[in-house]
């Protein structure tokens, strides 16, 4: 596995690798969440390059930007044992070098949601995902369901701005008790860990609800609620049920097509998010 800074080194590096080249772009702190985007592009290509970045323009001012774990040696031990080919960690200076004056803002798909509450944050991650995709060149890039309106930002920006590869979207991964992985959930004391798995209890609420024929997206969006809202230490930003491209929500029934069960939910100072497809 070989190791590189800057993008004369990077792109030394990626003239020697085999294609098809996968990537996995990340901010670091590896979990099995990452790994297993890394897994499945060792699958799948040829070739494995990850990136370990963390974009300080996808934070707002008050997010945790200085708090964001790192462990660098630790992500490169646990990339080895991945058997990744190459893994690219860029300095602030060299993704934002001083003069650095172009942005990719990204429509309506990236406005509800996520959007609405973090302004900005699409901005930073379509622009630092556009950096990586260009210095990469990777044929496939491999992303988490985990942030679906991520990946659905990083959709439209590829098919709008012509990048030529494939976008791979791999399943959530989760604690035995549901938990999504997240490099967050270190934040979260034990109290609050308990009280972490209401995310994915009201995503299985509302399952459960569609799955015994309610397909009113408000009642759905409503037994998402309730959960929530029965754990005394969360705190609801959002719950959604919208349409998975265009994150738009969903009034009156499913009628059959697939949906986004989503939610932002703060547990304590931490920030939660995880979502679920359903239906289609
Ligand atoms: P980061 O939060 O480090 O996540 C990197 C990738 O891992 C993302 O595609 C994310 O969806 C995926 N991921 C995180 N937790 C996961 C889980 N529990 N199961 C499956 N996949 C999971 O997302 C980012 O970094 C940044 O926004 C980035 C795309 C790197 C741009 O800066």
């Amino acid at each position: 596995m070989k190791t590189v800074v800057t993008l004369p080194e990077l792109r030394a590096a990626r003239l020697e690798l085999a294609a098809p080249v996968g990537l996995a772009p990340t901010m670091g702190y590896l979990h099995a969440g990452h790994l297993s985007l890394v897994r499945q592009a060792r699958r799948e290509c040829a070739s494995v390059v990850v990136s370990i970045f963390v974009n300080p323009t996808q934070f707002g001012p008050h997010e945790d930007l200085g708090s964001y774990p790192r462990d660098l040696a630790r992500d490169l031990d646990l990339l080895r044992r991945e058997d990744a080919d190459l893994v690219w960690t860029p300095t602030l200076e060299i993704v934002y070098p001083p003069d650095f004056q172009t942005w990719v803002t990204v429509g309506q798909v990236a406005q509800p949601l996520e959007g609405s509450m973090r302004p900005g944050h699409f901005r930073g991650v379509a622009t630092v995902v556009a950096k990586l995709f260009n210095a990469v060149q990777p044929h496939r890039a491999y992303f988490g369901q985990k942030d679906a309106q991520q990946a659905a930002v990083i959709r439209q920006m590829v098919k709008d701005l012509n990048f030529n590869l494939e976008l791979v979207v791999c399943p959530t991964q989760r604690e035995p008790d549901g938990l999504a992985l997240s490099s967050r959930n270190v934040y979260l004391n034990p109290e609050e860990r308990r009280a972490a798995t209401a995310l994915w209890r009201a995503l299985s609420a509302a399952q459960k609800a569609y799955q015994q024929g309610q397909s009113q997206a408000e009642r759905l969006r409503e037994a998402m609620r309730a959960v929530l809202q029965a754990e005394p230490l969360a705190n609801v930003e959002y719950v959604s049920c919208a349409e998975p491209d265009t994150m738009q929500e969903i009034e009156g029934r499913l009628e059959g097509r697939q949906a986004l069960l989503s939610m932002a939910v703060k547990i304590g100072k931490t920030r939660l998010i995880d979502n679920l497809l359903i239906g289609g």
